[in-house]
C-alpha cells in the first residue's frame, strides 16, 4: 500500500463538508446522501463520478473559473460549475449529456489555443491534468489557430533554485494563487490583469526569487499543467514509482512520497493522507533533500590514532575492531565509567533506542545522553512533574479548533512551517494570538495575520511573565475553579493560588523585570482566560533557560488553572525542533531514564530489561552531556560514541566541548559527513541518510512515523547495523534482521509503546500517537482526557529566579538565538543544498538605536564577545529585535555563534541558557582569533574532501578541486578569548 507505482492521489475537487445535516441528491440516477455544503463536484465524486475540472481541488476552496465542470441541474436553468454549486435536498444532477460535452469540448479547445502543442517534450507529459482533461472531453480538433494573440513566447521565471514558472503553460486557474493564500498563507502570487491579459505575478511583478515566496512549493504541487513544476522533473524526467516515508528535519514530521526513478530521488511530494502535515510541506523537507547525494558524503570507514594524524580509509570491519579495542583498553586503564555514547534526534528511533542499549549493556554504564538535553529536557521535566507526562498534549489538527493561542519563545514560521501555516489558515479563521517573544516574530504582524497581543519579554525572565499572567487570572477571578476541583492536587494548587496571588507577581511589580507593560499582560491574561478554547504552543526560547524547567510548569500551571487540557483545541504542546527529539527522549537516551521514561533505579523495571537483555545494570545514572565534558577535561572520561551529532558546533561554549574532546583518547563520530565534532575523532563510521534506512521517526504530537528506505546505504549500512557491529565486536550480541524487529523489542519493555508495530502503523495509515498500548490500541490523539496521567494535576510554585546571565557594564547587551526557515540546526544538511541562496551566513540582528551607539552600519562587521569568547558576524540593524537585545542564528560553524554562549544551564535539567548571553558588541574589520583558527582547520579538511573527489560512487562531482593535505594539524585546547 506504501509503496505503489506513480499515480495520482484521488482529487474529490472541493473540501469536504462538516456538517452533519445529510441530504438526499441524485446523481446521474445513483440516489445518495451527502453532508449538508457538500458541492455538486464532490457529491459526484463520492458516487465514483469524476466530472471534468481544472480549477478546482480538494485542498482549495472552490473559485469556479474554468467552466470546465458544467452540469445540468433539474429543475434549474443553464448548466451551473458543479465545484461552486452545493448540493440541496431532492437535488438531481446529469453530468454528462451531449450539450454538456459539447460545452467542454468549447471550453478546451479556447484553453489549447493558447497553449503550446509540445506535449512529448513536455516535462509534465504524463503528469498533467491539461492533457487529461482533453483526452477526457474527446478535444479532436481546435478551431481557433495560435496565429492570434497569445503568450506562448513570455519568458520563463528560472530564479528559484528549486522550480521553474513558464507563462506560456499558464491557463491562469489559479490554483497556485489559492494555494498560495489558503494552505501556505504567505499570499506572494496574484493574478496581475484581467481577461486575456491575466497573468499569475509572484510580488509586485517580481522573479519567484525576489518576491515573498518561501518556496514551499504548494503552488508547484496544485499546478494542473507543467507553469510550474520542479527542475528536478525537468532534468531527470517522471518518476517510475514512490514510496511514503517521513521528513527528516522538523519536528512536525511531515510524511512525503519520494517519486523515484530506481534508487534516484525525482521529487518529494508531501502526502495528502499525511495526518502531520495533510498535503503541506516546507522549503526544506519538499527540496532541500540534495544533500543526501552531496559530494561531501563519507561513504568509507577511517581511523587514526591520534587526531593530530591523517585519516587512514579502512574497511567496516578494521574500524569497528579498532573502535572497539580502543573502548575496552580506555575502560580496562579509567574504569568502566570512563566511557558513554550519546544518541542522535535526527536517527530513527530503533538506531536510537540500540545505542542506548549497547551503553547500558555493552559499555555497562548509563552515561548515554541526547541532545534534547540542549534544547527540550526542560519540557520532560516540567511536564512530568505537573501532567504526569514529558509530551505534547495535542494533534496539530487540535490548532483548528483553539480560540486562543498563546505563542511563546518559538517561532514557527522559520522552525515548524508547515504547522505556522495551519495556526495562521486558524487564526484568518478568527482566532486570537498572543506571542511572547523578544523578537518581532512575522506571526506578530505578517500577510493577513496580526497578533493581539506582542509581549516582547526580555530575555531570561519568561518565568517572571508567565507567574504575572497567573497572577492576573487568579486575582481577577479567572480560574476555571471546577476544573481544578475535579482535576488537580487541591494543596498543591491552593498554595499555587497564595503564591501568585502575591502583590510582588503582579504584572506591575514585575514591568520593569519583564520589560513588559502591565496593561498589555493584563489584557493578554484576561483573553487567555476568558476567550474559549486557549492553547499554549512553545518552543526553544523557553526551554534554553537557567530556569527553563520552571517556566514549562509555569505554562502547565497556566494551562490547569484555566481549564485548557484533556479536549481539542487546548493543551499544552512543546514544537520540538528536530525530527526524532521526541523520539531520542521517549527510546531511553537520557542517563537516568530507560525507554518510556522510567527511573534506571527503578528495581522492577531494571530487572525486566536485565532479563530481556541478559546483563546487569548499574542502577546509578549516569553523566549528562556536561558532565562528560568536565569529567573528559578533569582526566576520568576518555571515550565517546557519537552518533549523528555535531556536538562542537551545536552545543554551547564551543571552547569548552573542544577542549574536553581534545583530552579524549577514542572519540567515534559517525555521520554522513566529516562534520566539526570529527575534527577531534579518531574513529570515524559513515553514516546513512534518512532515504537509506526503515524505521520510525516520533514527531512533537507524540506520531510515530514510518521512515521507509528508497535507496540502499550508501556506505553500505545503515547506522542500526554499525551499531550492532560495535556490540558484537565489544563481545554483546546484537543480532537483528530488520529495523521492524528493533520496534517489536521496544514495545516488549515500554508499556506506552506495547501497541506498535511496523504492521500497525500500516494499518493506521502511517502513524500512531502513542500511548499505544492495550487500553488505546489505535493510540491517544488527545492526552489527560479524563485524567492526567500522573493521576491529579500537580501545580508547581515557579518562583522567579533571574538569570545569572544579566546585562553588566562590561556586557551591556543580551544575545539569543535561533532559526531561519530556509537553514536546519548547524546547517550541515541544508548548507550543502541550493537553500543558501536564502541564507548563506548567519547574521547579527541589532536594534537601530544599540547600532548607531556603536557607530554599526547594516552590513558592518560585529565582534560579538561574551565571559565565554568572541565572534565576529555581520550587522543586520532592524527593529525585529528590542533595545539591548542582539540575535542570531546558529547554521554555520565559521560564525561561532556558540563560541559565545556560555554554560550557565536550566537548574533541573543542565540544559544550555541558549537564549541569554550577556555580550557586548564593537566595529570590527576582521574575523575573531577563533574564526581564524577554524578556518585553517577547516581548509585541511576541505582537502580531504577534494582528495575523494571522483573515489566515490553515486556522489556529485566536485567543481572546486583543492589541494590534497599530507597531515592534519594538532587542534590545540582552545583558550577562552575573554573572561567576565
Ligand atoms: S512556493 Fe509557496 S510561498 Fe512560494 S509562491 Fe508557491 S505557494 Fe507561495
Ligand atoms: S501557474 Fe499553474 S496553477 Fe497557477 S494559474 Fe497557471 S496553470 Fe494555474
Ligand atoms: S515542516 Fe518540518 S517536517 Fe515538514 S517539510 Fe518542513 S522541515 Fe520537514
Ligand atoms: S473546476 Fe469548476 S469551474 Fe473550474
Amino acid at each position: 500500500m506504501l509503496e505503489t507505482i506513480i499515480q495520482r492521489e484521488r482529487d474529490f475537487g472541493t473540501p469536504p463538508s462538516t456538517s452533519t445535516q445529510m441530504l438526499r441528491v441524485t446523481v446521474d440516477g445513483t440516489e445518495m446522501t451527502v453532508p449538508s455544503g457538500t458541492s455538486v463536484m464532490r457529491a459526484a465524486a463520492q458516487a465514483g463520478i469524476n466530472i471534468p475540472k481544472l480549477c478546482a481541488s480538494d485542498n482549495l476552496e472552490a473559485f469556479g473559473s474554468c467552466r470546465l465542470c458544467l452540469v445540468q441541474i433539474e429543475g434549474r436553468r443553464g448548466y451551473p460549475a458543479s465545484c461552486t454549486t452545493p448540493v440541496e435536498e431532492g437535488m438531481v444532477i446529469w453530468t454528462e449529456t451531449p450539450k454538456l460535452h459539447e460545452l467542454r469540448r468549447g471550453v478546451m479547445e479556447l484553453y489549447i489555443s493558447d497553449h503550446p502543442l509540445d506535449c512529448l517534450t513536455c516535462p509534465a507529459n504524463g503528469d498533467c491534468e491539461l492533457q487529461d482533461m482533453a483526452g477526457v472531453v474527446g478535444l479532436r480538433n481546435v478551431r481557433y489557430g495560435q496565429d492570434g494573440a497569445n503568450h506562448l513566447s513570455d519568458p520563463i521565471d528560472e530564479s528559484n533554485p528549486y522550480f521553474a514558472y513558464d507563462p506560456s503553460k499558464c491557463i491562469v486557474c489559479s490554483r497556485c494563487v489559492r494555494a498560495c493564500d489558503e494552505v501556505q498563507g504567505t499570499f506572494a502570487l496574484t493574478v496581475d490583469g484581467r481577461g486575456f491579459e491575466s497573468r499569475i505575478t509572484a510580488g509586485q511583478n517580481d522573479s519567484f526569487l525576489e518576491s515573498d515566496c518561501v518556496s514551499c512549493g504548494a503552488c508547484v504541487q496544485a499546478c494542473p499543467t507543467s507553469s510550474l513544476i520542479e527542475k528536478s522533473v525537468i532534468d531527470m524526467g517522471q518518476a517510475e514509482h514512490s514510496v511514503i516515508t517521513t521528513c527528516a528535519y522538523c519536528g512536525v514530521g511531515c510524511a512525503f512520497k519520494a517519486e523515484m526513478k530506481g534508487q534516484e530521488v525525482v521529487r518529494m511530494v508531501p502526502w495528502k493522507d499525511g495526518q502531520a502535515n495533510r498535503g503541506h510541506s516546507c522549503v526544506k523537507g519538499r527540496f532541500a533533500w540534495g544533500y543526501a547525494t552531496h559530494q561531501d558524503r563519507m561513504l568509507k570507514p577511517m581511523i587514526r590514532s591520534d587526531i593530530s594524524q591523517p585519516w587512514r580509509e579502512v574497511s567496516w570491519d578494521e574500524a569497528i575492531g579498532y573502535a572497539a579495542s580502543e573502548l575496552r583498553r580506555i575502560q580496562n586503564k579509567y574504569g568502566r565509567d570512563s566511557v558513554g555514547g550519546i544518541t542522535s534526534s535526527r536517527c530513527t528511533n530503533e538506531e536510537t533506542y540500540l545505542v542506548q542499549k549497547l551503553v547500558r549493556a555493552a559499555f555497562g554504564t548509563n552515561n548515554v545522553d541526547t541532545c534534547a538535553r540542549v534544547c527540550h529536557s526542560p519540557t520532560g521535566y516540567g511536564l512530568k512533574t505537573t501532567l504526569g507526562e514529558s509530551a505534547g498534549t495535542q494533534t496539530f489538527d487540535s490548532v483548528m479548533f483553539t480560540d486562543v493561542v498563546i505563542l511563546m519563545g518559538a517561532n514557527p514560521s522559520a522552525a515548524h512551517p508547515v504547522f505556522a501555516s495551519r495556526l495562521k489558515r486558524r487564526l484568518r479563521e478568527g482566532a486570537k494570538l498572543i506571542v511572547i517573544d523578544p523578537r518581532q516574530i512575522e506571526l506578530v504582524d505578517g500577510p493577513h495575520v496580526k497578533a493581539d497581543f506582542h509581549l516582547p519579554v526580555r530575555p531570561g525572565t519568561n518565568t517572571a511573565l508567565l507567574t504575572s499572567m497567573a497572577h492576573v487570572i487568579a486575582t481577577e477571578g479567572l480560574i476555571d475553579e471546577a476544573f481544578v476541583a475535579e482535576r488537580c492536587e487541591p494543596v498543591a494548587f491552593e498554595q499555587w493560588r497564595d503564591f501568585v496571588s502575591l502583590p510582588e507577581n503582579s504584572p506591575e511589580a514585575m514591568e520593569a523585570e519583564t520589560g513588559v507593560s502591565a496593561a498589555a499582560l493584563r489584557g493578554a491574561a484576561r483573553l487567555f482566560a476568558t476567550g474559549g478554547n486557549g492553547s499554549i504552543y512553545y518552543g526553544l526560547g523557553v526551554t534554553e533557560h537557567s530556569q527553563g524547567s520552571t517556566t514549562v510548569m509555569a505554562i502547565a500551571n497556566l494551562a490547569m488553572a484555566t481549564g485548557n487540557l484533556g479536549r481539542e483545541g487546548v493543551g499544552v504542546n512543546p514544537l520540538r525542533g528536530q525530527n526524532n527529539v521526541q523520539g531520542s527522549c521517549d527510546m531511553g537516551s537520557f542517563p537516568h531514564e530507560l525507554p518510556g521514561y522510567r527511573h534506571i533505579s527503578d528495581d522492577k523495571v531494571r530487572q525486566q530489561f536485565e532479563q530481556d537483555w541478559g546483563v546487569t545494570l548499574q542502577p546509578e545514572p549516569g553523566l549528562r552531556i556536561p558532565n562528560m565534558f568536565d569529567a573528559a577535561i578533569s582526566g576520568s572520561f576518555k571515550g565517546l560514541y557519537c552518533q549523528g551529532e555535531d556536538i562542537v558546533q551545536s552545543d554551547p561554549n564551543t571552547q569548552h566541548v573542544a577542549q574536553a574532546l581534545a583530552a579524549m583518547e577514542c572519540i567515534i563520530v559517525q555521520d554522513i559527513f566529516l562534520n566539526e565534532t570529527a575534527k577531534y575523532a579518531h574513529v570515524f563510521l559513515p553514516g546513512s541518510s534518512f532515504l537509506e534506512k526503515d524505521g520510525t521517526f516520533t514527531n512533537a504530537e507524540r506520531r510515530v512515523s514510518r521512515v521507509r528506505k528508497v535507496m540502499e546505504p550508501k556506505a553500505g549500512k545503515a547506522d542500526w547495523e554499525a551499531t550492532c557491529a560495535l556490540s558484537n565486536a565489544l563481545g554483546y550480541p546484537m543480532n537483528y534482521s530488520h529495523p521492524s524487529q528493533i520496534m517489536d523489542e521496544i514495545a516488549r519493555l515500554t508499556p506506552t509503546f506495547a501497541g506498535v508495530s511496523f504492521d500497525k502503523i500500516d494499518e493506521l495509515g502511517g502513524s500512531v500517537q502513542w500511548p499505544c498500548n492495550e487500553q488505546a490500541p489505535d493510540g491517544t490523539p488527545t492526552m489527560h482526557v479524563d485524567e492526567f496521567v500522573r493521576g491529579k494535576g500537580r501545580f508547581m510554585i515557579t518562583k522567579y529566579v533571574p538569570s545569572e546571565e544579566r546585562s553588566t557594564r562590561k556586557y551591556p547587551l543580551l544575545l539569543t538565538t535561533g532559526r531561519i526557515l530556509s537553514q536546519y540546526n548547524v546547517g550541515a544538511q541544508t548548507r550543502r543544498t541550493p537553500n543558501v541562496v536564502w541564507h548563506s551566513e548567519d547574521l547579527l540582528e541589532i536594534h537601530p538605536q544599540d547600532a548607531e551607539d556603536r557607530g554599526i552600519r547594516h552590513g558592518d562587521m560585529v565582534a560579538v564577545a561574551s565571559r565565554a569568547g568572541e565572534t565576529v558576524l555581520r550587522a543586520d540593524v532592524t527593529e525585529r529585535v528590542q533595545p539591548g537585545v542582539l540575535y542570531t542564528t546558529f547554521h554555520f560553524p565559521e560564525s561561532g555563534a556558540n563560541v559565545v554562549t556560555t554554560d550557565s544551564t536550566d537548574w533541573a535539567t543542565d540544559c544550555p541558557e541558549y537564549k541569554v548571553t550577556a555580550v557586548q558588541a564593537r566595529l570590527v574589520t576582521e574575523p575573531s582569533q577563533w574564526q581564524a583558527r577554524w578556518s585553517r582547520f577547516s581548509d585541511i579538511q576541505l582537502g580531504l574532501l577534494a582528495q575523494r573527489q571522483g573515489q566515490q560512487d553515486g556522489l556529485a562531482a566536485d567543481p572546486t578541486p583543492a589541494s590534497v593535505p599530507q597531515t592534519a594539524p594538532t587542534p590545540q585546547p582552545v583558550v577562552a578569548a575573554s573572561q567576565d
